[in-house]
């Protein structure tokens, strides 16, 4: 065969292999089914998640330096009423307690993050390594590993260090590329004979989207329309370079895994027969998970995210899109540099279509053109955006499969709220959301989807960003009241430890048995709690009413004894 009819081939075959690997998603497949009785595949692995600014407390203990949530948080009206992570779930301290709940609930794995700035206060590594917080993950690492319970360690869980932020405008900055790498060099180096499954970033949607487009979360900056986009660039770059960092200088020692966490939820389109809505689903989702998908796993951003923030760019009279370019090196160092997928996902929208005109002001949201709907009747039981539609997770999943290859995904986070004023530990509605949806990713399994772990979040009730303590998605409910942060079982407990012991749903009998005996168990750990409150009064009694009674009759005592003397005199 002559060299150019060669040419052509490996053309038109590489041609066919990139086609194919990005394959059309069927909208019409994957309906919603009843409950399916089944295990899962032999080796999958079952954990529970935390985030270390969420649980950890100990704010400025043993030489941690300042992170952006500490600097936040202690902002007046930023979070729900104004309530601070400083102490948290004092997980910093209680962590051997909490290890042993996991070794209760006999978990495979226990995903938790490193807090940048407890490691390097100045978030450099040049400047000074706090080695009381290397101690901190050290210990908690070889204590999981005593108890046979899998590290899962993400390195970035949202607390960047205050000083990146205030010196280079944090992510905004390209300079953050290096200083994070600095970063998770250091952890390979400390942590990484050890630890065998890293992820670099939690949900940087919403670091970008929240932290930098509207401002409520850390750091608060509300640069529409321009910076989440700057932020996701510059995370994907430092993604990218941790995964080589990791992939030249660390893999074949410590043979590790490194991924990612991406959170997104479903888009389903209102009216499957409309081509209009279909396509507004699909940005609502391009524009989500595919934002960081996409890149990683193909190169670059997915079309339709450069078609229309390109397209409303220019009518705003732009002269270059608000989304940046990668360039072709940027392009093929950032492609492929995932291990494995880590997902997270909660909720489900309906999605229509809905143009947005260009004299609207700049926005994220306004660049998809599309409004997201919710059906009255799903239940809703905690966060006011967190509906639960079990069957939008297996058509996740199924997307996911379709357009990125079918890779290896493990399910980081997953899990449902409630309100601080519910104090029922007989939480009926988690126990029927993780059915659901843990049933969901089953059925998904057998579709073919490559799901090898799932993620329960979260084992404790913790601070919950903007919302302070006031949702609550914990296994286990945590009494903030009290300074030693008990921690009291949910039923959820019980009926995720019948889930893990028996691999999935072996039959019907048993698993409708399983809801009767948790809160049968459950009853009894609410009557505790229940006097709780008294416990709480009594602290008051002595904390605020006795000495104000003392200062009261002291206060009386000498006014008495002006008035003898006086009489006296
Ligand atoms: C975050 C968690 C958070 C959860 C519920 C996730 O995307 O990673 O930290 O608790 O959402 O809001």
């Amino acid at each position: 065969m002559p060299r150019r009819g060669i040419l052509k081939l490996v053309y038109l075959l590489a041609l066919v292999v990139c086609v194919s690997a990005v394959g059309d998603f069927d909208w019409t497949r994957n309906e919603k089914t009843s409950f399916y009785y089944g295990t899962f595949p032999t080796g999958f692995l079952w954990g529970v998640g935390s985030s270390a600014y969420q649980t950890e407390g100990a704010w400025n203990k043993d030489g941690k330096g300042m992170s952006i949530w500490d600097v936040f948080a202690h902002k007046k009206g930023k979070i729900s009423s104004n309530e601070t992570g400083d102490s948290s779930c004092d997980g910093y301290y209680k962590f051997k307690d909490d290890i042993s709940l996991m070794k209760e609930m006999k978990l495979n794995h226990y995903r938790f993050s490193i807090s940048w700035p407890r490691i390097l206060p100045s978030g450099l590594k040049s400047e000074h390594i706090n080695e009381k917080g290397i101690k901190y993950y050290n210990d908690l690492i070889d204590l999981l590993l005593d108890n046979t319970i899998t590290p899962v360690v993400t390195l970035y869980h949202w607390d960047l260090p205050q000083v990146l932020q205030e010196k280079y405008g944090g992510w905004q900055n390209e300079s953050m590329v290096s200083y994070f790498n600095d970063f998770g060099d250091l952890c390979f180096e400390r942590f990484g004979n050890r630890v065998k499954h890293w992820i670099t970033f939690n949900n940087p949607w919403s670091i970008s989207v929240e932290g930098y487009e509207t401002g409520e979360h850390a750091p608060g900056l509300k640069l529409r329309g321009t910076g989440a986009y700057k932020a996701a660039h510059h995370i994907i770059k430092a993604h990218a370079k941790v995964w080589h960092t990791y992939d030249r200088k660390w893999r074949s020692k410590q043979k590790g895994l490194i991924g990612i966490s991406l959170t997104a939820d479903w888009g389903e389109p209102v009216d499957m027969s409309n081509q209009r809505d279909i396509e507004a689903a699909e940005r609502y989702i391009h524009f989500y998970l595919g934002w960081f998908a996409t890149p990683l796993f193909h190169g670059d951003y997915p079309q339709v995210m450069k078609e229309y923030v390109g397209r409303k760019s220019g009518q705003q009279g732009l002269g270059a899109s608000r989304l940046p370019v990668f360039s072709p090196q940027e392009k093929s160092y950032i492609r492929g540099t995932v291990d494995f997928l880590g997902l997270g996902h909660y909720t489900t929208r309906y999605i229509t279509e809905k143009n947005y005109p260009s004299g609207f002001g700049d926005s994220y949201f306004a660049d998809r053109d599309l409004a997201e709907l919710v059906d009255p009747q799903w239940p809703d039981p905690g966060s006011e955006w967190l509906y639960s539609v079990p069957w939008g997770f297996r058509r996740l999943l199924n997307f996911v499969k379709s357009q990125y290859g079918n890779p290896m995904i493990y399910v980081t986070e997953n899990g449902v709220s409630e309100k601080m004023l519910c104090t029922d530990l007989c939480d009926d509605w988690r126990m029927q959301y993780f059915r659901e949806y843990i049933n969901e990713m089953l059925k998904a399994i057998k579709d073919g989807v490559n799901v090898k772990g799932y993620t329960a979040w979260s084992l404790l009730d913790s601070f919950e960003w903007d919302e302070g303590f006031s949702e609550r998605f914990g296994l286990y409910f945590v009494d903030f009241t009290n300074k030693d942060k008990p921690r009291y079982p949910k039923a959820s407990v019980q009926f995720y430890k019948r889930i893990i012991s028996s691999n999935g749903f072996p039959n019907q009998r048993e698993v409708e048995s399983w809801k009767r005996k948790a809160v049968e168990t459950c009853s009894s750990s609410n009557q505790l709690l229940a006097a709780d409150p008294l416990i709480g009064h009594m602290e008051m009694v002595t904390e605020i009413v006795v000495p104000t009674v003392c200062t009261l009759c002291i206060l009386l005592s000498a006014v008495f004894f002006m008035f003898l003397l006086r009489r006296r005199l």
